[in-house]
């Protein structure tokens, strides 16, 4: 994590003036507990209970689930997917830091990947402002108004969602953002034109889509065919992906649905852009959708932090392709210990439909009446399979299984095997043995794998050396003390020596803070280890000095023990032939008796 061509400068503005509480808040809600620490579920890892710990006076984050752990920067860098270089800018433009950079360094020349995608948000700001004004303000644009409004939406959904229409005529956009002074290089790279014209616009006559980033920001587009429009036409067009807009990472509506999820600890998930636009304006603001994909590892990461201890509602289609989407989403978000419920609406082909024809209130009873997704499950497997035979039976429950697999609690696994039980009249002691008999074989090939991916890891070993060091770290007060009784190369565990390295630069440039260090620290495992130690609380500052004497004590013994043993080992081997060699050998015996005063003033090991 060290350096970069960012000055020392910035990167302490940016550590001192950031509040991480704030920061990691915008992430995952967070409770105070007592003094300044803070507790919230994880926005790394899927989990119900909060094992999060943000210390606001040290400034760091731990997660005792999946071991995550740094400062503000790392954070950033995680949840962001950012370069190290890129978190602190993002984080220096946020509070209004001026980035300043090492000598020697021209940032025009080497302009880096935030500026650019910084560029590129602006340039979909203005066309997504322009595609609106078309859509509202000009007669090209009535014919996709009198769409969307007899599809039911209002004036004020249009309004808040930033729908728009793109011109049938394909030059017009690039003469427009010409005219703006960005270069046709540039637009070359926006992902707004074709590929093979590069001043011909990827979208025309269509239905615009603003895609926003968590941070409401247009960073794509999805367009969709206004009816009536000839077969040969796809429905929808997408933006590719782009520096500023990864499709597998972005959910439709989430930054006007972000609040709400976490206030209500609750997410919609639907298939498409017009099923979040109806929820929402039917007052139910927590429903999202993929991007045309299906769900990911990476949007249940984004929401995981959020929804966490909630509710995750799925609302696919009913067609064969939604049924699939909404069994791989049962398991994903079971996984990741989310409660899921199935909406199934009736009366209408999706949410839009029935918002238009019955209005409001029936679609959110209809959300009220999901059920959860066992039930479901187990609806569906009656009718997939013949449950009046042996086979169907077995087929039934196999499929179950998997469903069975994904639950995180022993409790939860048992009581849907007993309710799979009673739903098909099966004795609870065969699926038992069955479900047991299949997962021991699939557990044992899981330990086998996981075995050998820690064998190949190095780890951080916790002895005396490092303990010592962990513990001024928690309270850099009593450093001093330490440094006056050791140095480098007293140590000989690699962390320790490390770690040691670290807290000596910073204290002797003056930068003696836990921020600092943690930030020096160039060993991400190594920065886990120290945060997620201090944050099990065992550092406590009227501990400290008695581990560090212990540490110095141990260091001390153990150089000691060294010597004398190589004392030893040269008595063993002294011949005494003249009286020379005689006075010799006293002097070492002697020597000897000195070190064994000095090892019995330590005292026991
Ligand atoms: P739908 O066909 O369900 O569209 O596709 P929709 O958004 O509900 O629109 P209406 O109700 O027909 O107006 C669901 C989503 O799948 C993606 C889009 O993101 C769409 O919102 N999709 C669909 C594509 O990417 N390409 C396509 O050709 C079709
Ligand atoms: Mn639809």
């Amino acid at each position: 994590m060290a350096g970069g061509y960012i000055s020392n400068e910035t990167i302490d503005a940016v550590l001192n003036t950031t509040d991480i509480i704030t920061t990691v808040g915008e992430y995952t809600k967070l409770e105070r507990r007592g003094g300044n620490d803070w507790w919230g579920c994880c926005p790394f890892h899927g989990e119900k209970t909060a094992s999060f710990h943000v210390d606001g006076d040290k400034r760091f984050y731990h997660c005792f689930g999946c071991h995550k752990g740094g400062n503000v920067i790392s954070f950033i860098m995680e949840m962001e997917k950012l370069s190290y270089a890129d978190a602190i800018e993002s984080l220096a433009k946020k509070s209004g830091i001026p980035v300043k950079y090492q000598n020697g360094y021209n940032p025009e020349q080497n302009r880096s990947k935030i500026d650019e995608t910084e560029k590129f948000i602006e340039l979909y700001e203005r066309t997504a402002s322009m595609f609106h004004y078309f859509l509202m303000e000009t007669p090209q644009g009535q014919k996709a108004l009198e769409y969307v409004t007899k599809r039911g939406l209002t004036k004020e959904t249009i309004e808040k969602f930033k729908l728009g229409y793109a011109p049938a005529d394909r030059k017009w956009l690039f003469k427009f953002l010409r005219g703006k002074n960005f270069s046709a290089e540039f637009l070359g790279k926006s992902g707004l034109f074709s590929q093979k014209y590069p001043e011909y616009s990827f979208f025309s006559d269509r239905l615009m889509f603003p895609i926003f980033n968590r941070r409401g920001q247009v960073v794509a587009f999805g367009g969709r065919v206004i009816p009536p429009a000839d077969e040969s036409q796809r429905k929808y067009l997408n933006s590719g992906d782009l520096p500023q807009f990864k499709k597998r990472e972005t959910l439709f509506g989430f930054s006007f649905a972000k609040n709400a999820i976490r206030e209500k600890k609750s997410i919609i998930f639907c298939e498409g852009n017009m099923d979040v636009i109806a929820y929402h304006q039917c007052g139910l603001d927590y429903a999202v959708a993929t991007l045309g994909t299906a769900l990911t590892e990476d949007h249940i990461k984004m929401i995981s932090g959020f929804v966490a201890g909630g509710t995750v509602y799925l609302s696919f289609d009913s067609d064969g392709a939604g049924q699939e989407a909404t069994w791989k989403a049962i398991k994903l978000c079971r996984e990741h210990d989310l409660t899921v419920k199935i909406i199934r609406l009736k009366g209408g082909k999706d949410p839009a439909e029935i918002m238009l024809n019955f209005g409001a209130e029936n679609l959110t009873a209809q959300v009220k009446n999901a059920i959860l997704d066992s039930d479901y499950l187990i609806f569906r497997l009656g009718e997939k399979y013949p449950m009046d035979t042996p086979e169907g039976k077995a087929k039934a429950a196999l499929e179950f299984f998997q469903y069975v697999d994904a639950l995180q609690s022993d409790i939860q696994k048992e009581s849907c095997l007993e309710q799979l039980c009673q739903a098909f009249n099966l004795k609870p002691e065969a699926v038992k043995r069955d479900f047991n008999n299949r997962s021991q074989a699939r557990e044992r090939a899981y330990i086998r794998q996981n075995n050998n991916q820690t064998e190949q890891g190095t780890q951080i070993k916790l002895d005396a050396e490092l303990r010592g060091l962990i513990a001024v770290t928690a309270d850099l007060n009593q450093y001093e003390v330490l440094r006056s009784k050791l140095t480098e190369q007293d140590f000989t565990n690699p962390a320790a020596r490390r770690l040691y390295r670290v807290l000596e630069e910073c204290f002797a440039e003056n930068v003696f803070t836990i921020r600092d260090i943690l930030n020096r620290c160039d060993d991400e495992n190594l920065v886990q280890f120290i945060t997620g130690s201090i944050s099990s609380g065992v550092y406590q500052s009227e501990k400290v000095s008695v581990i560090v004497a212990d540490t110095v004590n141990y260091i001390k013994r153990n150089k000691l023990d060294a010597q004398r043993n190589k004392l030893l080992q040269r008595i063993k081997e002294y011949t005494v032939v003249t009286q020379e060699d005689q006075n010799q050998l006293n002097a070492l015996l002697a020597e000897k008796f000195e070190l064994d005063k000095q090892v019995q003033s330590l005292g026991k090991k």
